[in-house]
């Protein structure tokens, strides 16, 4: 098989930045070149010293290569829910959500749903995603298949849900053991592929399904955990209704052995403070949702007072409470966010999160979230000046931190000129 160089300008970061001046944080080359061999990165340089290697070159000049977005926490059967109008988190889910997920119970509408999920996955920028799927097996096989299609390292489970459902979208603690403990063997470790372990949160579970689910992620310790927390105050509300024996809402996944640094904590927005020392303490990891948030009313995420913690946050999309696919545009509403908690979030920390920060708090790093040589060749391509607004701040800005600010608050899907997947172009007819 042939190589594949590809020349832009290119970015990748080491570190999380600590400041706008860290510039130690990562690299940046301004004519760069990626040399790609069977999906990996073999060697990450100047074009001037990878350029006499044999290889098809594809020139992206003028445009910007980054590692591939991470989306931590996204719900594949939501693609026909996102922007349902209306309501708050527990009406947003009865009405909506529910019977929109219903239908994955069907293999052909959840194999067409796949399709259409990953072609909006790519063609934003994002490579790899921790996936909620819907309660059905089918809709974990039509998920994990696509993406084996692709070949993308993609993380997602069925979601275990017992309760609080309506029929045809509830399992039993019995049958969401052995559906789960089926899709684990069939799919985890497969390929790219990693299975989560899924309880969807506390109120759609019994004790006997969240005890099961402690059993199985004891069973599978290589597996990770998703689930939510915290974020609406109805929804805490039901919580300590149902779990009265808990000290909070934390206090009932700790009860059941389901925190660690594998598992990720949807919102984690309306925190006591014994919620917070046990994030800390168990390194479980909180998953800002600007868009979600924003869109359900849920709240306000508290990144630096978390992250003062030692407490490492992810950040993602949640389609379909969020409101876009692009981890750009899920930048742009959590500047906003944090802007209105005093915190300002530069652009260096804003995209080393989005790429190497949420593939560290993933444990993925050797496999995605850099340029690095060895890991894989999951590369996105960004024109700064996509559009016209975005072409005429362009012309006035100097630096590399302006123009990564001009991405992340304008930039969407039409910035992504092209999204390589194991080095594999995924826009057909892509413009070089
Ligand atoms: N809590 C439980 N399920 C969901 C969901 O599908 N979306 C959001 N935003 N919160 C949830
Ligand atoms: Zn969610």
């Amino acid at each position: 098989m042939t190589k594949t160089l590809l020349r832009g300008r290119i970015l990748t970061f080491h570190a999380e930045p600590q400041s706008p001046d860290d510039t130690g944080a990562f690299t940046y080359l301004e004519d760069g070149a990626i040399l790609i061999d069977a999906g990996r990165i073999e060697a990450l340089g100047d074009w001037s010293d990878l350029s006499h290697h044999e290889a098809q070159v594809i020139d992206h000049r003028p445009h910007l290569l980054m590692p591939g977005f991470i989306d931590t926490h996204i719900h594949f059967p939501q693609v026909q829910v996102i922007a349902s109008w209306g309501a708050q988190l527990l009406d947003w889910l009865n009405n909506y959500t529910f019977p929109a997920e219903i239908a994955f119970a069907d293999q052909n509408h959840a194999d067409t749903m796949a399709r259409a999920f990953f072609d909006l996955l790519t063609g934003h920028g994002t490579t790899t995603a921790m996936a909620f799927c819907s309660v059905h097996t089918q809709s974990v096989d039509a998920y994990f298949s696509e993406a084996a299609r692709r070949n993308m390292a993609m993380v997602g489970g069925k979601v275990m849900m017992d309760r609080n459902a309506p029929k045809g979208l509830t399992d039993t603690p019995q049958s969401s053991y052995e559906d789960t403990k089926a899709m684990i063997d069939k799919w985890h470790g497969v390929g790219r592929a990693r299975y989560a372990i899924t309880p969807r949160f506390a109120i759609t579970s019994t004790r006997a399904q969240l005890e099961i689910a402690g059993n199985l992620v004891a069973e599978h310790p290589g597996c990770f955990v998703q689930t939510h927390l915290s974020e609406n105050h109805a929804e805490i509300a039901f919580t300590k209704e149902l779990f009265p024996e808990a000290l909070d809402y934390l206090g009932v996944y700790e009860r059941y052995g389901l925190l660690g640094p594998k598992t990720f904590l949807g919102h984690a927005i309306h925190l006591e403070p014994r919620e917070i020392d046990l994030l800390a303490d168990t390194g479980s990891r909180p998953v800002f949702c600007p868009t979600s948030n924003l869109f359900l009313g849920s709240g306000l995420f508290d990144d630096a007072g978390l992250r003062g913690r030692g407490i490492a946050n992810a950040i993602a999309t949640d389609v379909g409470a969020g409101t876009s696919y692009s981890m750009l545009q899920t930048l742009n509403e959590g500047y906003k966010v944090l802007q209105l908690q005093g915190q300002a979030l530069h652009p260096f920390r804003a995209f080393h999160w989005i790429t190497r920060g949420n593939a560290v708090a993933m444990g993925m790093q050797d496999e995605i979230g850099t340029l690095d040589a060895g890991t894989s060749a999951d590369v996105v391509v960004l024109d700064s000046a996509a559009t016209h607004a975005m072409a005429l701040r362009m012309q006035a800005a100097e630096t590399l931190a302006e123009e990564l600010f001009v991405l992340m608050m304008l930039g969407d899907d039409r910035a992504v000129v092209q999204t390589y997947v194991a080095g594999t172009g995924q826009k057909p007819g892509a413009v070089a």
